[in-house]
């Protein structure tokens, strides 16, 4: 019942998702975006984590335009439904992400879905998780909606939980040749507890390589191959 669940992330080579300024730090080149489009696609949702919404104030858009025509002649809604996960409800109605696309979900705890109250009314369902959010309840709900593949675009907090909880099904890491070098910055993953420890090597599913982007593919369920 639970979609697929594929972790999308782009890192510099010491492990940053971003750098500690205000303004997000942009490690894909064109090429590598424009994968990141197709991938988007292909999912059925695209979830983020509200840091990452508040700090980067993206759309989460399919940008081709051949793409959306692809879904709609597939029978599926233009956009993918896009999700944000809150604990907190701290969510400003004002940024663009409400603003465009097709379907929004929001799932928050209950005191987050006070918080927000009717401030997203008519801009996207809001549903309460209970006291805590729980990812396995998360995919369950999505489950429920007939989504089948979810694409996760980070923050650095929303992969470790989902990776730490075993809950993701693929990983794709674009590797940008930039060096951040600083630890105020964020990092693809924090301390957890992930499953099989250090011990645990994951399947390298594919390598590829996207102008100066190396693009790798794990699937963190599987054992390596290669002992
Ligand atoms: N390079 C990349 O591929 C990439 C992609 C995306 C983002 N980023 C960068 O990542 C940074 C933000 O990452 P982040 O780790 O600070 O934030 P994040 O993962 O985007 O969002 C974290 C927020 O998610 C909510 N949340 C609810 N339950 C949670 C749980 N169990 N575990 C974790 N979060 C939960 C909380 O929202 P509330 O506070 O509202 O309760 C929490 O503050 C930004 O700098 C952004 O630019 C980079």
């Amino acid at each position: 019942m639970r979609p697929h669940v594929m972790l999308s992330v782009a890192v510099s080579i010491d492990g940053y998702i971003d750098d500690a300024g205000p303004e997000r730090l942009l490690l894909s080149n064109a090429a590598d975006f424009d994968r990141v489009d197709a991938l988007r696609a292909d999912s059925d949702a695209i979830l983020i984590g509200a840091e990452t919404l508040r700090r980067d104030n993206p759309r989460l858009l399919v940008n081709s335009a051949d793409r959306r025509l692809r879904r709609v002649a597939a029978g599926k809604p233009e956009y993918p439904v896009r999700v944000i996960v809150t604990a907190g409800g701290d969510l400003d109605p004002d940024l663009r992400f409400w603003h465009s696309g097709g379907e929004r979900l929001v799932y928050t705890t209950d005191s987050g879905a006070t918080r927000i109250g009717d401030r997203l009314a008519g801009l996207a369902e809001v549903v309460s998780l209970g006291a805590a959010i729980e990812f396995d309840a998360l995919l369950d709900d999505l489950g429920k909606r007939g989504l089948e593949r979810l694409m996760v675009e980070g923050g650095g907090s929303i992969h470790t939980a989902l990776l730490s909880a075993g809950l993701a099904d693929e990983v794709w890491m674009a590797v940008a040749p930039v060096v951040v070098g600083d630890p105020a910055a964020p990092r693809f993953l924090g301390p957890a507890a992930f499953p099989g420890g250090p011990h645990h090597r994951m399947q390298l599913a594919d390598v590829g390589r996207v102008g100066d982007i190396a693009l790798l593919r794990y699937l963190p369920k599987e054992d390596s191959d290669v002992g």
